[in-house]
């Protein structure tokens, strides 16, 4: 039996070879929405941006990567009937496991299954790899909804896509834990574009001062910084939205957070189109799904 590190080299090994290196279409971004705290948004923003890619003419897969209880489905009223263990375990078809939503964008879940992943043989994770990198190459954004924290499978999705959205909001705490995902991130090299998006802000003026307290202490202590793409306002709509299982973005398209998903969208598209590292890092993808 190999375990996952074991996994992990031959993957390496592998990609060297370049079959698990994707190179994708300079159009593909892919995007990890991630928070030190939980509750502070992060599917509620993942679906409403894929909403949002998928209006401004982008092909859009929301990969769930979250095993919690709100999850990525229940926002969009669709109900996955299958996840990628059936992929992997019962050779179902990706593109007979995604879920096409009404609103443009396709969904997949990645559900858990680390012990009888391990279990699985190099050859047949290796195929599946390559199968999940020719399915993801169909599309022109990628975003995965990752639990909170700092678990592996987390730091895993970060250092797998390139551009990294951290959801916070004002709360103290909140920060906090901000600041802790950043410092792994930093620390282990993980993810070389960090996005920051304040949630459920009272103004934009406490959003901008939220940036400027996370980024004094990352330049100070990490000498790193993270980029505000935008503040969301606390309203009462949102959950409003949630208990009618539809996207904020379709039922309010001129409520100002749709105006500002659409104003994020944008920034997160014109950064990805600005940096050298585009990659979707395969190998790296695999750790996270083994580790959910
Ligand atoms: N801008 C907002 N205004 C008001 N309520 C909001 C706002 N954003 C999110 N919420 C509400 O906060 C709650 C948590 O949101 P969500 O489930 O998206 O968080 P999460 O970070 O994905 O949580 P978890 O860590 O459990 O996965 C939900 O009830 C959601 O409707
Ligand atoms: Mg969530």
């Amino acid at each position: 039996m190999t375990n996952s590190n074991d996994q992990a080299a031959s993957l390496r090994n592998n990609s060297q070879g370049g079959s698990f290196g994707i190179k994708p279409k300079k159009s593909m971004c892919c995007i990890a929405v991630a928070s030190g705290k939980g509750g502070v948004g992060k599917t509620f923003v993942t679906v409403n941006l894929a909403v949002t890619f998928a209006r401004l003419g982008r092909k859009v897969l929301l990969v769930d990567a979250d095993l919690g209880l709100a999850n990525a489905d229940i926002v969009l009223g669709v109900h996955t009937e299958f996840s990628m263990q059936d992929a992997i375990f019962k050779g179902k078809p990706l593109s007979e496991i995604v879920m096409h939503t009404k609103y443009g964008i396709d969904l997949i879940s990645a559900s858990s299954g680390s012990k009888e992943m391990m279990s699985l043989g190099s050859a047949r994770m290796q195929m599946f790899i390559n199968d999940l990198l020719a399915f993801a190459s169909e599309y022109e954004v990628i975003l995965f909804d990752c639990a909170a924290g700092i678990d592996s499978n987390v730091t895993s999705f970060l250092s797998a896509a390139p551009q990294s959205l951290i959801v916070t909001t004002p709360q103290p705490t909140a920060m906090m834990d901000v600041y802790a995902l950043t410092k792994i991130i930093y620390q282990n090299g993980l993810s070389s574009n960090l996005n920051l998006l304040v949630n459920m802000t009272d103004n934009d003026r406490q959003g901008d001062a939220v940036a400027q307290t996370l980024n004094s202490v990352m330049q100070r202590y990490l000498s790193g910084r993270i980029d505000l793409v935008g503040c969301l306002p606390s309203t009462d709509l949102v959950n409003n939205a949630l208990k009618r299982r539809m996207p904020f973005v379709a039922l309010w398209e001129r409520e100002i957070i749709s105006v500002r998903f659409k104003q994020i969208a944008t920034a997160l598209l014109n950064r990805h189109e600005a940096s050298e590292d585009r990659e979707l890092k395969a190998e790296n993808l695999m750790k996270g799904l083994i580790n959910i």
